[in-house]
């Protein structure tokens, strides 16, 4: 009985040491908690929302020839590439080597920096754009949050968020996003395809709320035509959709 103990008593202090081996060691395999301007985020390195739902990181587009990379979110858990948003999507990295995604010291906005086909040298390929009034500054850290939201928030307040991918979607709307007029901001946003499976720069489909303010859903081409349209909002349905 006592051999037993001690056996049962060694396997928890293994199971303890292994445990806090994870604990110590699966952070620095490249998977950080937030962006900062003292922690940027490098190369392949990776942010994870808290309960692994969304990942962020550079990607190359599944079937392309592997040599331009983007910003991008993926579901962490869904096989498959899974992306639901591009931040550089015009705009792409030549390499990932020596990139990285960075709050700027200057005047905390996040960026995108790295190598080019134009340039060797880093240039900044995306930013979130703030004028200095709306950013507090280099104490701004960047996360993933759980329902694929990217955020830059004030350092020392972390419920000021500053900018979030949220307003700026791509191709993808996931549960608590948003399209439409951004009362903030003052922005109309869209969903617009991809150029192509391999290409995510903007693509000639696009899809909103109407812009006159009829609860209706516009798929447009170019921008300047619509080319289907929901039918207005009944209530529990839109009229065109069965
Ligand atoms: C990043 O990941 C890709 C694909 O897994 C790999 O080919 C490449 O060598 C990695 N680059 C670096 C700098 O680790
Ligand atoms: C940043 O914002 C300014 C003014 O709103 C705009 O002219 C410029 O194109 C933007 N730059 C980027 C990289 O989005
Ligand atoms: C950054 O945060 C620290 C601690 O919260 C504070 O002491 C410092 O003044 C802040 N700096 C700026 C530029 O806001
Ligand atoms: C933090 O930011 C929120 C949202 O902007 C604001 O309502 C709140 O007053 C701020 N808290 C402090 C302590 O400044
Ligand atoms: C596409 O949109 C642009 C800009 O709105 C417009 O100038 C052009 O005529 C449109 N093309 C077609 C074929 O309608």
């Amino acid at each position: 009985r006592k051999r037993k103990r001690s056996t049962i008593t060694m396997s928890l202090i293994t199971a303890t040491l292994i445990a806090l081996a994870c604990l110590c060691f699966a952070p620095a395999v490249g998977a950080a908690a937030t962006v900062s301007a003292r922690r940027p985020l490098r190369g392949n390195d990776t942010l994870v929302s808290a309960q692994g739902k969304f990942e962020l990181g550079l990607f190359s587009p599944a079937g392309s020839s592997g040599d331009r990379f983007y910003l991008g979110i993926w579901y962490k858990n869904i096989p498959g590439q899974t992306i639901i948003w591009v931040g550089n999507r015009a705009s792409p990295l030549s390499a990932v080597a020596s990139a990285e995604l960075r709050v700027s010291a200057d005047d905390g906005n996040l960026e995108l920096v790295g190598p080019t086909v134009a340039s060797t040298s880093p240039v900044v390929v995306w930013s979130s754009n703030l004028s200095s009034s709306l950013s507090p500054g280099s104490n701004n850290t960047a996360e993933i949050r759980d329902n694929g939201n990217l955020v830059l928030v004030d350092g020392g307040n972390s419920s000021n968020v500053l900018w979030q991918s949220f307003d700026h979607p791509t191709d993808t709307l996931v549960p608590e996003a948003w399209i439409g007029e951004n009362k903030l901001t003052g922005e109309y946003q869209a969903l617009t395809s991809w150029r192509n499976a391999q290409d995510p720069a903007s693509g000639v489909f696009s899809e909103t709320l109407d812009p006159n303010g009829a609860s209706e859903v516009f798929y447009m081409w170019n921008r300047s035509r619509v080319y289907w349209r929901t039918g207005v909002w009944m209530g529990q349905a839109f009229a065109r959709l069965p």
